[in-house]
Parts: C-alpha cells; sequence; structure tokens
C-alpha cells in the first residue's frame, strides 16, 4: 500500500474506534495570548458571510465555532474521510465524506477554508493543495492550522520523552511541513504564505492532562498494560511540575495563511 493509503487506513481505524478524541483532547486549551481555543481562532479568520470549508472538519468543533460566531450554517460545509467522525457531528452545517484530495465541491466555489489538525496528516500534499487551488475562488482564503507537537518545559514534553518507547504510526506528515520553508514551499501553489506559531495552554489536573496526552496516535497500538504503566511513570515524573494541583502542558502548533488565492510568484 502507499505511504497515503497507510495513513488513511490508520486514521481511519483510530477515528473509527475514537471519534471525536481531538475535540476531547484540545478544546479546552486556550491559545496563549487570547481567550479563546484554536477551534475559535480558526473561525474567527473566516471572513462574516463566507463560503466556509472546513477540511478534514471531524465531529465538527470548527464548524460549530463558525455557526457560534455568527455564520450561516447553511454557507458552511465540512468534508472528512472518516464516517464515525462525521456522525459524531452535532452542527447544522452539512458534512460530506470524502478525501481531502478528490473533494466533491465545484470549482472557485468556495470562499474559504478552515483546516484545524489535519492537513500534517496527509503525507502527499501535493494533490490536496491542487484540490483546493481548484475548489477556492481566486481571492478566496486558507487559514490551516497543523502541528501538535510538545511545548518546551513541561508535561507534555516529558510524556514525550517516556512515550517514546511505545509509540508507532505509519508516516504520516509530508516532510516539508518539517520547517517553515518547506511549509511556504508546499503551500505556495495556493498563493503567499505566512506563518506563525501558536502555543496552546494545556494545563489542568493530572486528569485532563493525561486525556489530552494519551489521545495520540502513536498510543494507538499500545497494550492496556503499557498504557497503565506509562500514565503510573507519567503521574510520577510531572509531580514536581504541578502547583496547587495544575499540571502545565502546552501543545505547539502552527497557523498557516494564505490570505488572497492565485497571488504571489509560484500561484499559478
Ligand atoms: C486530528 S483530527 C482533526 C479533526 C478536527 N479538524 C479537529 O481538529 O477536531 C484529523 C481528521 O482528519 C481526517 N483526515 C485525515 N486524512 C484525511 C484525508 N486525506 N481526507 C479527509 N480527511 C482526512 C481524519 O478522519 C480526522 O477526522
Amino acid at each position: 500500500m502507499s505511504t497515503a493509503g497507510d495513513a488513511e487506513a490508520f486514521l481511519r481505524a483510530y477515528h473509527a474506534r475514537d471519534p471525536g478524541a481531538t475535540r476531547r483532547a484540545v478544546a479546552r486549551g486556550r491559545v496563549v495570548g487570547t481567550d479563546g481555543s484554536s477551534y475559535q481562532l480558526l473561525a474567527a479568520l473566516a471572513p462574516p458571510g463566507a463560503r466556509v470549508l472546513d477540511l478534514a472538519c471531524g465531529d465538527g468543533p470548527v464548524l460549530d465555532a463558525l455557526v457560534a460566531a455568527g455564520h450561516d450554517p447553511a454557507r458552511l460545509i465540512g468534508v472528512d474521510v472518516s464516517a464515525e467522525e462525521l456522525a459524531a457531528a452535532i452542527t447544522a452545517a452539512p458534512r460530506l465524506r470524502a478525501r481531502a484530495d478528490a473533494l466533491p465541491l465545484a470549482t472557485a466555489s468556495i470562499d474559504a477554508c478552515v483546516s484545524h489538525l489535519a492537513l500534517m496528516l496527509m503525507p502527499d500534499l501535493d494533490p490536496v493543495i491542487a484540490e483546493l487551488r481548484r475548489v477556492l475562488r481566486p481571492g478566496g482564503r486558507l487559514a490551516a492550522v497543523i502541528g501538535g507537537g510538545p511545548g518546551l518545559g513541561d508535561a507534555f514534553e516529558r510524556f514525550a520523552e517516556l512515550a517514546q518507547p511505545l509509540l508507532r504510526t505509519p508516516p504520516l506528515t509530508d516532510r516539508r511541513l518539517r520547517r517553515a520553508d518547506g511549509i511556504a514551499a508546499a503551500f505556495a501553489p495556493l498563493g503567499a504564505v505566512t506563518q506563525r506559531d501558536l502555543d496552546v495552554d494545556l494545563a489542568g489536573p493530572i486528569d485532563a492532562v493525561w486525556s489530552t496526552v494519551s489521545a495520540h496516535y502513536g498510543l494507538a497500538g499500545a497494550s492496556a498494560t503499557d498504557l497503565l504503566l506509562l500514565r503510573t511513570a507519567f503521574a510520577t515524573s510531572v509531580a514536581d511540575l504541578a502547583v496547587d494541583g495544575v499540571v502545565p502542558c502546552t501543545m505547539h502548533l502552527r497557523l498557516v495563511e494564505v490570505a488572497e488565492v492565485g497571488t504571489g510568484s509560484a500561484a499559478g
């Protein structure tokens, strides 16, 4: 099977087992310097009244944030490859089951695409970017949150170190997304790319922090015993960090934007 096929099969199995896992892991977080979640931050970047595509919408937290921000659900569309995630959604916005590289949407039918924690799960990004270039109208926009790595020096980083021997996934990420210049190159067919770092504060009681970090894809195949041992080692490891029962935990993300599709030297 191809790398993209391996990634899709792995992700479909994970999300079939546990729809809504991403929302439960990150929705309680607050983007540092704001009082909102990364879902709300992304929703705020879609222009009012726009026809918005939420690419790889999962169970619809960005769609929910868009509706809460005043968008008409009939102007929104969510797409995801996981039938179970789509079925778990409660949003009034319509959803379609499809792969990101084969969108069942008309050419130039979308004003803005938002995508949260998904484009780094697509090992072959070029056909996805080409599909976005097709469905986004000239002058439309893209705002995508990618990443999901640990912040420095707190519970997430300690989890990553402890869990390392257990983590197993097929290759999920297009290698270009590891560096800023690679991100710019990968998204360049859409237009001029801007990027900035986001830290999400996910501090909380040990149980809440564990439920966030243990949603890691790489633990999907770990045994119950391994998870129990990891949970115990994690609790011991972060005990010195806790202040009044609150364990600091930060997730590092990157916001990638194309403000005007069809601009920039590489855009055709
Ligand atoms: C980490 S979850 C994020 C879900 C949601 N955007 C959120 O942040 O809560 C990644 C989602 O991407 C979807 N996905 C992964 N690869 C995909 C692809 N090639 N096409 C469409 N959806 C895909 C998965 O089914 C899953 O729902």
